[in-house]
């Protein structure tokens, strides 16, 4: 498929379900208004990725990002990562996304946020990031390269928009060293929008695109770092806890998230976690 085929492809697998409106069914059943919800209420559903905030708030830490950092997060989503960093850390973060009912779902959560002078979304493609070079400090992504084909395109975008210096930071799935993957998936129905590569491949495109690694981990290196499940459950104690499956996976949700657990447990699946300063 080409960039653009499996880039609609990607856009349409994270659009549709009545989002906002499921969103605020599910925040108004557990007795919270949306006009006044905050970051750590929303974030059990709007962190998208393995180990939800747990994962952001590690990637955070081995980042070192700080408040002056202007952060992009390339394949943010619906932006709970972008306004956990915004709203703890106090940095300024541009949310770059395919999905246009994502970015507009995400702007309408700032807004309830009220972190909108801090969280911008852009909706379109890291593969031509719409920005000049070096207009960042820290580009990070999480999640979103499983969905990419043309990696190669996609880090030399990361480090177009970096300034000298800067840092990126990574948190993917990628691919284990057995069998082929059990399909759906959370981020895709079959092979044809599935692009995973070992972790040593990622290493070698990232650093060939003119990055130095800073930290680097995988697999049982990765999971060590968290004591919570894979796939966090609801807010601790009033969402729904199938939220995050209901919501962004629709109904196939349940059956994607035990098709990770059986992906890592027959080592076709793990993930990865690094960072790396821009050369
Ligand atoms: C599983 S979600 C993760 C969202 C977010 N990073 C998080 O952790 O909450 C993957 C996201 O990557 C986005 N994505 C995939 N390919 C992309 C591309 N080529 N350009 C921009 N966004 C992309 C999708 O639209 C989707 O919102």
């Amino acid at each position: 498929m080409a960039d653009d085929a499996t880039e609609r492809a990607v856009s349409a697998h994270y659009s549709g379900r009545a989002l906002l409106k499921r969103v605020i069914s599910a925040l108004l059943a557990a007795g919270i208004d949306p006009a006044e919800v905050t970051v750590e209420q929303l974030a059990p559903l709007d962190n998208f990725h393995s180990f939800g905030v747990a994962g952001t708030l590690e990637l955070a830490r081995e980042t070192q990002i700080e408040a002056t950092d202007r952060v992009l997060d390339a394949g943010g989503g619906i932006g709970g990562p972008a306004r956990l960093l915004a709203h703890r850390i106090g940095c300024a973060v541009t949310v770059l996304d395919l999905s246009p009912d994502f970015c507009a779902l995400g702007e309408t959560m700032t807004a309830w946020t009220q972190l909108t002078e801090k969280v911008t979304f852009v909706c379109g493609s890291v593969l031509q990031a719409p920005f000049p070079d070096a207009s960042f400090d820290v580009v990070w992504t999480q999640h979103a390269a499983m969905s990419i084909a043309n990696k190669p395109r996609f880090y030399a975008e990361v480090h177009r928009v970096l300034r000298p210096g800067g840092r990126f930071a990574l948190f993917d799935v990628v691919a284990g060293p057995n069998a082929s993957v059990l399909f759906p998936v959370p981020w895709a129905d079959g092979p044809e929008t599935s692009f995973l590569l070992p972790p040593s491949e990622i290493r070698a495109l990232v650093t060939s695109a003119g990055f130095r690694e800073r930290t680097w981990a995988e697999g049982a290196g990765v999971a060590q770092r968290f004591s919570q499940p894979l796939v966090p459950a609801g807010a601790p104690d009033k969402l729904d806890p199938n939220l995050i499956d209901n919501v962004w996976m629709g109904a196939l949700g349940p059956e994607r998230l035990r098709n990770v657990q059986r992906n890592l447990q027959a080592g076709s699946i793990t993930l990865a976690l690094g960072v790396f300063e821009r050369v």
